[in-house]
Parts: structure tokens; C-alpha cells; sequence
């Protein structure tokens, strides 16, 4: 093979930051894939043009989902990127691994793939980037082998993912490592055989931070919540101001519902008009907490520009309890499901759906009452709109 010269991504070696180029250099010695991915992308960079394509259906047994099929569009020139497919494995709830499970994983692809893996993908699995369609199979059994699996791609369900949640975190109002590999279990049908009219996202935060960006991401976001009073421990708080901290302008003035006062020596929560929105707990954590009246608020649609344009997820259920088996969940989930297998057309998200038949079609058909909570933007417009038969002409 000529020698690898690649002066404009060499570029990329010469900042302050780690530097992709520096460490798939390590591995060209080795993986022979490896230089040709950078040769082809130096070429990219001359000619301004890509030189992957999409396309062709790969996989392994049994699977519709989990491989995605790449190759170059030089493979004369690049020979060993002629396939150089993606497999997504699913990762574990909250991404917790031993060191072993790491090991194993990468003693795998080092024998059948190039080596590199992005940890991990947006969707959230394990992404390990580049083998050829003769090593799927027998990559894919060393990894169930030793118990994992292949994530979801293409019309499917998508790996679903979550925040550490109460394994790590005190504001976790949901078991979400739980719930995940439950929801990941339940629905592994769903998972592994794309029969939808596009993909379909589950991600579960502990709490209205949403550390995993449902909201923006997923099309059903599944956020824990609570539905008393969010707790106050009066002395942590007169702590908390006798050492200086501004309560006025950190805590007080910065709730969205202007829901708290503070009376000089008490914190006073209006907890009608507290909308749970984490602000007050995360500048205070050792004095406030959730409630105990725990549980998760459903929303629905998140998703970035397809068809339409970005959205984020609407409230569709406020308040919901969450605990096992779930079936609550699981049956509004296989109702959702339903519908937009039933109206969708192809590459049409749930929330595109919603948003083309209206939210009034979408809560009628699935039995759902409208609720307040059902807003577009929050305190913007209201995004349901009334049958005529429904209101008041008077
Ligand atoms: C104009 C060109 C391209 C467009 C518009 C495009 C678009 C996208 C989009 C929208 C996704 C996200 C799908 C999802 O929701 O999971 C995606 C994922 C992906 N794309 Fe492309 N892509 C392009 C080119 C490429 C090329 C050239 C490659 C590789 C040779 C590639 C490899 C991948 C892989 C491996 C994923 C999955 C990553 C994951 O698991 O999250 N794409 N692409
Ligand atoms: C200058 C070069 C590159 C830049 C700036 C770049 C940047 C990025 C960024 C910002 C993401 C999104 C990460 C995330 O949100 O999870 C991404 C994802 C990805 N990149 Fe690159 N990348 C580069 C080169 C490459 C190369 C050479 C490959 C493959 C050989 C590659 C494969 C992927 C894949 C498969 C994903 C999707 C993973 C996922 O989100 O699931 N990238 N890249
Ligand atoms: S979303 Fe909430 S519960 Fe989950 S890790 Fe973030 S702060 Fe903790
Ligand atoms: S959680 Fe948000 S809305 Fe509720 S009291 Fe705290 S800052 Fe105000």
C-alpha cells in the first residue's frame, strides 16, 4: 500500500484538542481499514465531496435492525472500505460497565471490525464503526455469546435510554435504569424488526433536568416528576442564607411561577403554582428535595427536522405512576403504536403525524381527555383545538 500522506487532516492533529486523526493514526500499522478511511477522507477534503454511500441492506439472523450498511463509492481506490458497515449494540441502562465487559467488547471488534467505536451514539448504544458483511455474523455471535445485544436502527424502535438516575443521582423521581431495561425487554420485537413508518425513541429522565435531552430527542419522553409539595428543610435553608447565599436573586427571583417567598427566616412554597421545574432543588440541593408522591410526565413527539421542522415533545399524560410492571406505560405505548401504523405514511415521525392530523384527532382516537398541561409552547399557545360540537356557540 502507498504511503499514508495526509496533509490537511494532519491539520487537525496540530490544536489544543484530542484529535480523531491522532488516534486512528495509532491503529493504521494494524487495521489496514483504518488508512483507508483516512485516505478516502483526505481526498474528501481536497475534493470537497463525500465518498460514502448509503444503501444495501446488511444484517444478521433473525435481525431487520442493528447493522448499518456502508460503503465507499471508490472502492477501487480504497479497497479496504469497500464495506464498512456500522453495528449498534445496546448499551447497558445509565451506561454503567465493568472493566471486563469493556474489554471483551473490544477484544470482539478488534478481531471482526477496525477497531473504532464511538461510546456512544446519540441514540445511545455502543456504536462500533466499520466491518465487512463477512464478519456480521460471526461478530454478532461472539457478542450474544457473552450477552449482548444489537440496538435498534432503521423503522424500528430505537435502543431506549435513560439517565443514571437512582443509581447515582439524588433527584431521581423514577427507578429510570429500571424502567429502561424493562422497556427494552418487553419490547425486544419492536426492537430488533423495523415495521413502523420511521424510527421511534424512548428516553427516560429521573427528573425535569432531563440529563438525557428527552424532550428535544425522543419521541416519547418519559420525565419523572412529583405531585405534592417538593420538600423544604427550613434549617438547611437558613444555612444556606447565613453563609451568604443570595436567595432573593439565585432562588426566589428566578422561579419561573414565582411560587416561593422568602419571610427572612422561612422559605414559603405556593405549592399550587409550583410547576416542578428543578431550579429551586438544583441551586439548593441540600435543603430541598421532591416530593414523595412520585411518578413520571409523558410526552410526546420530540424529534429534529424531518419532514417538519424540530420539535419538541408535548405533554400528553401530566402525572403518571411508575412502577412495575409498568402496564400503564406499555399499553399507551402499544395504543400510540397503533395509531401511527395505522395513519402514518413513510418516514412520517409521531410527532409529524400529531402535528398533520391535529392533537384533537390524536387524543380522540387513543380515548384521551384534553388537559390543560397539553401545551405547543409552554405559555404561549394552547395547542388544542375544540370539536365545534364541543363548544359553548352561547
Ligand atoms: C448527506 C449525507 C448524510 C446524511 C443526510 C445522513 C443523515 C443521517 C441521519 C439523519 C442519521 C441519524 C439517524 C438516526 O436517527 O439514528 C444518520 C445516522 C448515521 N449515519 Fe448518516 N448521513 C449521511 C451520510 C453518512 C455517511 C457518508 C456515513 C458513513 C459512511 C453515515 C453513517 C451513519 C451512521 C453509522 C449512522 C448511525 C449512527 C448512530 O447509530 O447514531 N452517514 N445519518
Ligand atoms: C472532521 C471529522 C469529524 C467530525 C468533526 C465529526 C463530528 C461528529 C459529531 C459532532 C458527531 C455527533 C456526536 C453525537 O452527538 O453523538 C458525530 C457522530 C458520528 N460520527 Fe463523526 N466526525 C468526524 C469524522 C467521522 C469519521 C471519519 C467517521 C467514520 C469513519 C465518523 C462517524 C460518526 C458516526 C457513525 C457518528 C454517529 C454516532 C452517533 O451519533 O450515534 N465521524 N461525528
Ligand atoms: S435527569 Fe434528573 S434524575 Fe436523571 S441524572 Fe439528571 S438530575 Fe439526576
Ligand atoms: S421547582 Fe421550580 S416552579 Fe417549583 S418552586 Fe422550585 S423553582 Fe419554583
Amino acid at each position: 500500500m502507498a504511503e499514508l500522506k495526509t496533509p490537511l487532516l494532519d491539520q487537525l492533529t496540530t490544536g489544543p484538542w484530542p484529535s480523531f486523526v491522532a488516534d486512528m493514526k495509532r491503529l493504521v500499522d494494524r487495521k489496514p481499514t483504518v488508512a483507508d478511511v483516512l485516505a478516502q477522507l483526505e481526498l474528501s477534503y481536497e475534493e470537497k465531496k463525500g465518498h460514502w454511500k448509503h444503501g444495501g441492506i446488511v444484517g444478521v439472523m433473525g435481525y431487520g435492525g442493528g447493522v448499518i450498511g456502508r460503503y465507499s463509492d471508490m472502492p477501487e481506490k480504497f479497497p479496504n472500505v469497500a464495506e464498512f458497515h456500522t453495528m449498534r449494540i445496546n448499551q447497558p441502562s445509565g451506561w454503567f460497565y465493568t472493566t471486563k465487559a469493556l474489554r471483551d467488547l473490544m477484544k470482539i471488534w478488534d478481531k471482526y471490525g477496525s477497531g473504532l467505536t464511538n461510546m456512544h451514539g446519540s441514540t445511545g448504544d455502543i456504536i462500533l464503526l466499520g466491518t465487512v458483511t463477512d464478519n456480521l455474523q460471526p461478530a454478532f455471535d461472539e457478542f450474544s455469546d457473552l450477552g449482548w445485544d444489537l440496538g435498534g436502527s432503521g423503522s424500528d424502535l430505537r435502543t431506549p435510554s435513560c439517565c443514571v438516575g437512582p443509581a447515582r443521582c439524588e433527584c431521581a423521581c423514577i427507578d429510570t435504569l429500571d424502567l429502561c431495561y424493562d422497556l427494552t425487554q418487553e419490547f425486544q420485537d419492536e426492537l430488533h424488526r423495523p415495521m413502523w413508518p420511521y424510527k421511534f425513541k424512548i428516553k427516560i429522565s429521573g427528573c425535569a433536568n432531563d440529563c438525557v435531552a428527552s424532550i428535544a430527542r425522543a419521541d416519547f419522553a418519559i420525565i419523572g416528576t412529583w405531585r405534592d409539595d417538593l420538600k423544604i428543610d427550613q434549617e438547611a435553608v437558613r444555612e444556606y442564607v447565613n453563609s451568604g447565599f443570595d436567595i432573593q436573586g439565585v432562588v426566589i427571583d428566578k422561579c419561573p411561577t414565582k411560587c416561593l417567598t422568602w419571610t427572612g427566616s422561612e422559605l414559603v412554597l405556593d405549592g399550587s403554582n409550583c410547576v416542578r421545574c428543578m431550579h429551586c432543588i438544583n441551586k439548593m440541593p441540600k435543603a430541598l428535595r421532591p416530593g414523595d408522591d412520585k411518578g413520571a410526565t409523558i410526552l410526546v413527539g420530540g424529534k429534529a427536522t424531518i419532514l417538519q421542522s424540530a420539535f419538541l415533545g408535548w405533554v400528553i399524560v401530566p402525572f403518571m405512576k411508575l412502577e412495575k410492571p409498568y402496564d400503564e406505560l406499555k399499553d399507551l405505548l402499544r395504543n400510540i403504536w397503533e395509531w401511527w401504523d395505522e395513519h402514518g405514511k413513510v418516514r412520517e415521525r409521531i410527532g409529524e403525524l400529531i402535528y398533520r392530523k391535529g392533537m384533537r384527532v390524536f387524543l380522540k382516537d387513543l380515548g384521551m381527555d384534553p388537559l390543560p398541561q397539553m401545551v405547543f409552547r409552554p405559555r404561549a399557545n394552547p395547542y388544542f383545538f375544540w370539536w365545534p360540537e364541543e363548544v359553548n356557540q352561547g
